[in-house]
């Protein structure tokens, strides 16, 4: 029995402070290759800012996206190391925000997510919003009411027809390259009741059930397909499996063969 799709899959890759415009180059041709055919399925890299216009050229024409890492949310102006929506916007067609990095290194909050997640769409980008939960707070069964309060955060003022085009991205921390993952059922519960029920209750279970849910944290090719055959699990985003053409295109291949699309 498959699993009946009601959102299209969706797999980005998150490059994180890795390749220099030349290697980011040769990663996405050889993408470009070797997924090709790939049309049942939403792809995206995200790639650091400075190779987000040699990335943004080399897939042009592709079914491959290109998305930045993070942005400010103003036009321009004097904020000395930031980049903007419209500059973004040049080479990028989504744009990973909150991912818990930022959030832990760069103090990111909920506020920052949410003026970001609406510049983000104001400008037509779309939104990979990350929200996850640490271990001590996994821990301490704490995990449903921080992820639903990260969610009203990234969500607050967010109308309901600019809600169904943001996606989301379920990531919990102690997963993240660590090599250890969420269950797939863990993951699957904690989407429902911190995620899409949350949506629900801010707007309807129609938006609710419009909106796309990754999951993330040490993604690899040979764990894919258990995740996404979940219910609530429409694609991944991907970190260091995402870094080589063999690892990604793996991902993408056993994803598609999972569901038989
Ligand atoms: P990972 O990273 O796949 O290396 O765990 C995922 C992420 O941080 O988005």
């Amino acid at each position: 029995m498959g699993k009946q799709i009601m959102r299209k899959p969706f797999i980005a890759g998150n490059w994180k402070m890795y390749k220099t415009v030349a290697e980011g180059v040769a990663l996405a041709e050889g993408l470009k290759q070797t997924l090709a055919d790939v049309t049942t399925m939403e792809l995206a890299v995200c790639t650091p800012a400075t190779a987000l216009m040699a990335v943004g050229q080399t897939l042009a024409g592709s079914h491959i996206g290109v998305g930045a890492q993070n942005m400010f949310w103003k036009d321009e102006g004097a904020f000395t190391g930031e980049i903007s929506p419209l500059m973004v916007k040049e080479w990028a067609q989504y744009v990973i925000l909150g991912h818990s990095e930022r959030r832990q290194f760069f103090g990111e909050t909920d506020e920052t997510v949410n003026l970001k997640l609406k510049a983000a769409l104001a400008h037509g980008l779309t939104p990979i919003v990350c929200i996850g939960e640490s271990l001590d707070q996994n821990k301490a069964g704490e995990t449903v009411d921080f992820v639903g309060s990260q969610m009203r955060g990234a969500f607050t003022g967010v109308s309901a027809g600019d809600a169904v085009k943001v996606v989301l991205a379920y990531e919990p921390i102690w997963a993240i390259g660590t090599g250890l993952t969420a269950t797939p059922e863990d993951a699957n519960r904690i989407i429902k009741a911190a995620i899409r029920d949350v949506l629900t209750a801010l707007y309807d279970a129609e938006t609710a059930g419009a909106i796309r849910v990754q999951y993330g944290g040490s993604v690899k090719p040979d764990n894919m397909a258990d995740f996404i055959v979940m219910p609530e699990i429409d694609g991944a985003l991907v970190g260091g499996a995402s870094l080589k053409v063999d690892s990604f295109t793996a991902i993408v291949k056993n994803a598609i063969a999972a569901l038989s699309v």
